[in-house]
């Protein structure tokens, strides 16, 4: 494999894909296809080595530009998405558009070139657990999404199921839990809490705050992709999870708690309509066939480093940060 196109690849995991393509496959030239939406950014590939990278400003829903830029790689990975569950709430048409005329797009063009692909997709095409589940979501789960968000991804992934069985397309998916780490947009629980707290503002916390969430840190999704993606078998299905369960209460707490603040200094908002419960996989497939282990297995640690990146880095996060709270003032929340 010598040139890898990422769409997406200007988004909070697509970017640090690219940055850890650059760091363990120096060798590869990566191409990013990016539309650069509100969450995307051009800046956030800025460590990628020059004569590594090159970007192209584009749509996925851009049939004869995916078509060109498949032509000339050898894998495909696709990140690109509309991705926040509160936005998909309030207004679903984008999300259907770009996850799933989006991804149709990126198949025929997979097609046309016989191009292997990987697919990224989320645990939330699972729905959600009871809390005192005694099982996790495996590969064998049957789809049950809640949200106009989720709904789209497992719409998305049903798309490359087909494309694999009736056209003999090359692909594989994967479906992970909620990331953390650095350059995730602010609109997301973990650094719409740290920026509330760095701006002392009182951040939020939907419902009661039982719902329970999968936690990885981003650059285990990145490592995990690509053993998926050069070792994983095509037509199947990799959950890519680090095993880290925590209620929203436990990690708005936590970062309280690391932020020197009272453990009671946030406030309880309307809880978000058709709220996954509890979502949580398991990734024995991963890590028994393709060996996969997450580096990041302490929390707390990471949590830390990501305050620090967000303390460190106000001028990336604040304009995002006002326009964010703008949205989520006119929903409420
Ligand atoms: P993000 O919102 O940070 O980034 C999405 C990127 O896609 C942005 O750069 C945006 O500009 C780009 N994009 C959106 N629509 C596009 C279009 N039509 N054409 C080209 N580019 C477009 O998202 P993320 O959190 O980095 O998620 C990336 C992928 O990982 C998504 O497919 C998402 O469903 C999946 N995923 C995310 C998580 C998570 O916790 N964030 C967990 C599991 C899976
Ligand atoms: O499971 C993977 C999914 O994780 C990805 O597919 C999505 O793209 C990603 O956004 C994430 O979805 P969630 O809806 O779980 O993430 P979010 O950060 O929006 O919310 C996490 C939990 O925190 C959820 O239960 C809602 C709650 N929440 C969220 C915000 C923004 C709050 O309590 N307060 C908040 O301010």
């Amino acid at each position: 494999m010598r040139n890898l196109l990422v769409t997406g690849g200007a988004g909070f995991i697509g970017s640090n894909f690219v940055q850890w393509v650059a760091e363990h496959e120096p060798g590869l030239h990566v191409t990013v296809l990016d539309k650069l939406t509100y969450a995307g950014r051009r800046e956030n590939l800025a460590g990628a080595p020059d004569g590594l990278l090159t970007f192209v400003e584009g749509d996925i829903c851009d049939g004869v530009l995916l078509d060109e830029l498949v032509a000339r790689a050898d894998a495909i990975v696709h990140f690109a998405a509309e991705t926040h569950n509160d936005n998909s709430i309030s207004d679903p048409a984008p999300f259907v558009r770009a996850n799933v005329e989006g991804t149709f797009h990126v198949l025929e063009a997979a097609r046309a070139h016989d191009v292997r692909l990987h697919h990224i997709s989320t645990d939330e095409v699972f729905g959600d657990l009871a809390l005192d589940d005694p099982v996790r979501f495996t590969e064998e789960s049957p789809y049950r999404p809640s949200s106009p968000y989720s709904s789209t991804k497992a719409a998305s992934d049903l798309l490359v199921r087909a494309w694999v069985r009736t056209y003999g397309v090359r692909a594989t998916i994967s479906n992970c839990t909620n990331n953390y780490g650095p350059r995730q947009h602010v609109e997301k629980l973990i650094p719409r809490t740290i920026t509330a707290l760095l701006c002392n503002e009182r951040p939020k916390l939907y419902g009661d705050g039982r719902n329970v969430r999968d936690w990885i840190h981003v650059d285990d999704h990145s490592s995990a992709v690509w053993e998926i993606l050069t070792r994983g078998r095509i037509g199947e299905t990799y959950l890519i999870g680090a095993g880290c369960e925590k209620s929203n209460r436990e990690v708005m707490q936590a970062i309280l708690s690391a932020m020197g603040c009272p453990g009671d200094g946030f406030d309880r908002v309307s809880d978000r309509p058709g709220h996954d419960l509890r979502s949580a996989v398991d990734a024995s497939k991963l890590r028994c066939e393709l060996g996969w282990e997450p580096m990041h297995t302490d929390f707390s640690a990471g949590l830390a480093e990501t305050i620090a990146w967000y303390r460190d880095h106000e001028s990336w996060w604040r304009p995002d940060r006002e326009a964010a709270e703008r949205r989520y003032a006119a929903q409420g929340s």
